[in-house]
């Protein structure tokens, strides 16, 4: 069994449901208190034991690239004025160990993910949305690869339970046999009707899967969207290669919704030393 040393983060989207803010900002670069999006990713992957790290961007995403790269003048600055540099430190990639490469059109994140073939090659990956974040600890990678070391390889999803009629947002599976956090998947559909969903466990922002997605993604079929989903493509290769999902034990936060960044910086804020204080007595103070 091949282990997971590399991690794909499609970083391509508009970013329209937040607008104007996302014009020339990418949304992966929206700040959680003082760390963006695509950071927190990038700590998880590492906690998990990633070695290379993959973004599938796009035009004005430079600003990732930029954030993963060493900036001297600002470190020189910085040093001459006796500041403390240790929180750049999470920012350092290292030479070699990350790549870019570009999906000129946003056509759906499967095709995102189809960018990345050349560099993943053939070995299974990890695969983050930046923009679903999860706290937890262990992380939801790191609780996602000890699942993938138990079950001896194969494809693994991390899902979460919702309200049975918020499933018409998401990816959803259909389980099979259940054994703890573990569940087996036996089918999946993007964006169901809430009367056609075959459960209430959607998929969210997590997973580890085998090369051959690569070949079925390279057919470049549209799904729901009229764009080229990933989903479709895990669903085409259930029956030929075993499929999990892990429930995250963690809060998820929906970070490309407005309410879900807001209620994930709060939250954070709360679990500050330097401010929760703060941040508490306003939030208390606000709702009397
Ligand atoms: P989303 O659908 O949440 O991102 O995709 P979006 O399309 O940017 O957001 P809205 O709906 O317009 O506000 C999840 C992740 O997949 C990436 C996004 O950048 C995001 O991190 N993605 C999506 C791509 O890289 N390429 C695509 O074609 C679509």
């Amino acid at each position: 069994m091949k282990p997971i040393r590399k991690a794909v983060f499609p970083v391509a989207g508009l970013g329209t449901r937040f607008l104007p803010a996302t014009k020339a900002i990418p949304k992966e670069m929206l700040p959680i208190v003082d760390r963006p999006l695509i950071q927190y990713a990038v700590d998880e992957a590492r906690e998990a034991g990633i070695e290379q790290m993959i973004f599938v961007t796009g035009r004005g995403k430079g600003a990732i690239e930029d954030h993963f790269d060493i900036a001297f003048e600002l470190e020189k600055t910085m040093s001459e004025r006796g500041k403390d540099l240790s929180v750049l430190e999470p920012t350092r990639l290292g030479p070699g160990n990350c790549a870019y490469v570009r999906q000129q059109e946003p056509m759906g994140l499967g095709h995102a993910i189809w960018c990345a073939r050349d560099i993943v090659g053939d070995e299974p990956f990890a695969i983050f949305l930046p923009d679903e974040f999860m706290h937890g600890s262990p992380g939801c990678m790191k609780q996602m690869v000890d699942a993938y070391d138990r079950v001896g390889g194969g494809n693994l999803l991390s899902v979460l339970e919702v309200p049975r009629e918020q499933v018409s947002s998401y990816g959803v599976i259909a389980p099979g046999r259940r054994d703890g956090a573990l569940t087996e998947v036996t089918g999946l559909v993007e964006k169901p009707r809430v009367d056609e969903a075959p459960s209430n466990l959607i998929i969210s922002g997590r997973y580890i899967l085998q090369p051959e997605v690569m070949q079925v993604l390279a057919a470049q079929e549209k799904g729901a969207g009229g764009e080229i989903q990933l989903t479709d493509a895990m669903a085409a290769m259930i029956g030929s290669q075993p499929f999990n999902a892990v429930t995250f034990d963690g809060a998820r936060y929906d970070c490309g919704s407005k309410a879900g960044y807001i209620q994930a910086n709060l939250a954070i804020a709360l679990e500050r030393d330097d401010m929760a204080d703060d941040v508490r007595a306003f939030a208390l103070d606000l709702l009397k």
